[in-house]
């Protein structure tokens, strides 16, 4: 009872995604802010992604009858509540401390998959409690194969079972307004950042609480111990390794699910199906990496024709909606990930914020299907 009122208040208060990212971006510092929302270059393709949705017309059907839109989605042979997941994001802790436990116990209360960062901010083990059976594991090739299987092992081991291997980033992205921000790992405490500690209160008690943002997963295998030299260390240690034969090597050492995301091109996603991947993300890693690239919802135009039925296709970047799920469905997709939608949610709420961005989510979607006079999901 007293939970319903609560969801009730928070749907009324906060009724869009939107809302929650208005309250995230007063909650937290400037720094973090600018990490989670900026693309990169002139920012083209954070506003194509945008445009590129809202451009997604579906002309519904009336007179139906009452419809009980059906909204669980089979993928990998797995049951999800939700034709959607929570994607891989890293530095986590900086935007909201214990992000990760917050948005993975909400992913298994809620039965969608939670997919954690090789550079997120707590371990596979310290989530394996609480994960369920909804854990997906999000790979940064390490050039050193050793280090590979060791992190397979232990992603394995505390129950991640399907592996999300992300290709899209050959080298780190030139990412202008976290540079303008001042963003230095590790951050740097200067005035400016002492004053945004004072004007951000919660965020700040949170942070002395848990301490200062650290790359738990990875920096054991840094020689070094200071987070400057664990960045430098994933800088140099993670990128620029991934080939076609990677892949095949994951292959085989890998035994469950593995999709390859950041994928855009059909020759590419043509390559993943002769390879034996499962599935793949289509994705512009939410505008982050490269301005120029399609949106997803041009490449998935593309690579529906070719790959649909052959392989999983998730799809990324720019989601904001449970009306956009549905556009991403409609143009083939089978499941979709969010990134930014859940950290505005966690950010703005903090443990209240991932199960609010699920519930207006999934009403939308609902609500949507309605309109389109529609029981079950485009497939
Ligand atoms: C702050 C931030 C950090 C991210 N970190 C990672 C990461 O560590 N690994 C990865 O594969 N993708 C990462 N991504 C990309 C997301 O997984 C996803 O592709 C993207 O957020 C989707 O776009 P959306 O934010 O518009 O939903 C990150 C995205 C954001 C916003």
């Amino acid at each position: 009872m007293a939970y319903d009122k609560k969801r009730t208040a928070l749907l009324n208060r906060y009724p869009a995604i939107e809302d929650l990212a208005k309250k995230a971006r007063a909650r937290i510092p400037h720094v973090a802010w600018e990490y989670l929302q900026t693309g990169t270059g002139q920012e083209t393709l954070v506003n194509r992604n945008r445009k590129a949705f809202d451009e997604i017309i579906l002309t519904p059907q009336f007179c139906k009858g009452p419809l009980q839109p059906k909204i669980e989605t089979n993928l990998f042979g797995k049951t999800y509540a939700a034709p959607f997941g929570i994607a891989p994001v890293g530095l986590t802790g900086l935007m909201w401390p214990r992000a990760e436990i917050h948005l993975a116990k909400a992913a298994a209360r809620n039965n969608i998959p939670f997919t954690l960062s090789t550079v997120a901010t707590e371990t596979p083990e310290t989530l394996s409690p609480y994960i369920g059976e909804q854990g997906w594991f999000q790979l940064y090739p390490p050039r050193d194969v050793d280090l590979r299987k060791k992190l397979l092992v232990r992603a394995k081991q505390s129950g991640f079972h399907t592996l999300v291997v992300t290709a899209d980033v050959p080298m780190p992205s030139r990412r202008e307004r976290t540079k303008r921000a001042g963003l230095s790992t590790p951050p740097k405490i200067t005035p400016r950042f002492i004053w945004q500690g004072i004007i951000h209160p919660t965020w700040s008690w949170y942070t002395l609480k848990n301490g200062l943002p650290r790359l738990r997963t990875v920096e054991t295998y840094s020689e070094f111990d200071t987070m400057k030299s664990v960045g430098e260390f994933v800088r140099h240690g993670f990128r620029g390794d991934m080939s076609w034969d990677y892949c095949k090597a994951l292959r085989e050492e890998w035994d469950g699910p593995i999709v390859i995301k950041g994928l855009l091109h059909p020759s590419d996603v043509l390559k993943a199906i002769e390879i034996g991947m499962d599935g793949v993300v289509i994705s512009n890693h939410g505008a982050r990496q490269f301005d120029a690239a399609p949106t997803s919802v041009e490449a998935m135009k593309q690579i529906v024709p070719v790959a649909k039925g052959k392989i999983k296709l998730i799809m990324d970047s720019g989601i904001r909606s449970g009306l956009d799920v549905l556009r991403a469905m409609h143009l083939g997709a089978d499941f979709v990930l969010l990134g930014r939608a859940f950290m505005y949610g966690v950010c703005a709420l903090d443990k209240y914020g991932p199960d609010h961005v699920f519930e207006i989510l999934t009403d939308e979607l609902r609500n949507s299907m309605v309109q389109m006079g529609i029981e079950e999901l485009p497939m």
